[in-house]
């Protein structure tokens, strides 16, 4: 088997990551894209054995609001390097007393609450409808799953993410209406990233990091940057180590996810071949 039959690796970093553990830099792609240009440059390189492509989803100094992110341009310029599977890891709030701050929360499901962001590839001519019914990819994120318990990781199977446009924090109202709707942790960034991923036919798991209680808990003080920065730092520690234990699991042949993500396009398309 070639290594072109092997995975490509593309890792989106938030708050506070930066690096991978025993990542080596081969290369740095400026890409412009049809929908502008990423966050940053894209960093290619090998890790135990893949190839990895990393971006700092807010770019290098965190310079870029949430709201601001060119996401559309993100995904597409993953996939034009030839990415095969994408992880996300994410900052985020916890809804659930047993989901604390230092924890990973394996996100499998989503509610969309963000209002100004374009949030398709799609429109203008050319209709398709991907399913969203299950977003992130079972296999993928199955992988991750395995690779944070071999290192020893506090990390939860699943949970549905609440998706905020911030770029303040919510309310103690919205905060206890997310609760009571079952979400288990909040985030201003892994949407539209999600639907787009979806629709590049690109595998994607989701790393909620969690670095705060949101405002819902009446021990805890309400979330602000200084408590989430307090446990940001040593989320990225872990997750810098993560992303390394992942790509051996991930290094040899491919596997086609068992949901068909890579294909997607197959049965969403409306629009007809002879417009
Ligand atoms: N990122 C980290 N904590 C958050 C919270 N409580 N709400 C929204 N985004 C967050």
């Amino acid at each position: 088997m070639t290594a072109s039959h092997g995975v490509t690796l593309a890792i989106i970093g938030g708050s506070g990551l930066y690096q991978i553990d025993g990542f080596e830099a081969v290369s740095s792609h400026r890409i412009e894209t049809p929908w502008g240009r990423p966050s940053d440059d894209i960093v290619e390189g090998q890790l135990e054995g893949i190839k990895v492509l990393f971006l700092p989803r807010h770019g290098r100094g965190h310079h870029i609001a949430p709201s601001d992110i060119n996401y559309r341009a993100n995904i597409a310029a993953l996939k034009m390097l030839g990415a095969t599977d994408l992880v996300s890891l994410s900052a985020c709030g916890s809804f659930r007393e047993e989901m604390a701050p230092g924890h990973f929360v394996l996100v499998d499901q989503f509610i969309d609450r963000t209002k100004s962001r374009p949030s398709s590839f799609f429109g203008s001519g050319l209709v398709a409808h991907v399913s969203m019914a299950h977003p992130v990819c079972a296999g993928l994120t199955g992988r991750v799953r395995d690779a944070a318990e071999e290192d020893g990781l506090t990390v939860h199977a699943r949970g549905t993410y609440l998706a905020i446009e911030g770029p303040q924090f919510s309310s103690l109202a919205e905060s206890q209406l997310y609760r009571s709707w079952g979400c288990d942790v909040i985030g201003m960034t892994a949407m539209p990233e999600a639907r787009l991923a979806r629709e590049a036919e690109l595998p994607y798991a989701l790393v909620g990091m969690v670095t705060d209680y949101d405002c819902w808990h009446a021990e805890e003080e309400a979330v602000s940057v200084t408590n989430v920065l307090e446990v940001l730092s040593g989320n990225a520690e872990k997750a810098r180590h993560l992303v390394k234990t992942l790509a051996t699991r991930l290094a040899g042949p491919r596997h086609p996810s068992p949901d068909g993500i890579e294909t997607v396009l197959d049965y969403a398309l409306v629009t007809a071949d002879d417009k």
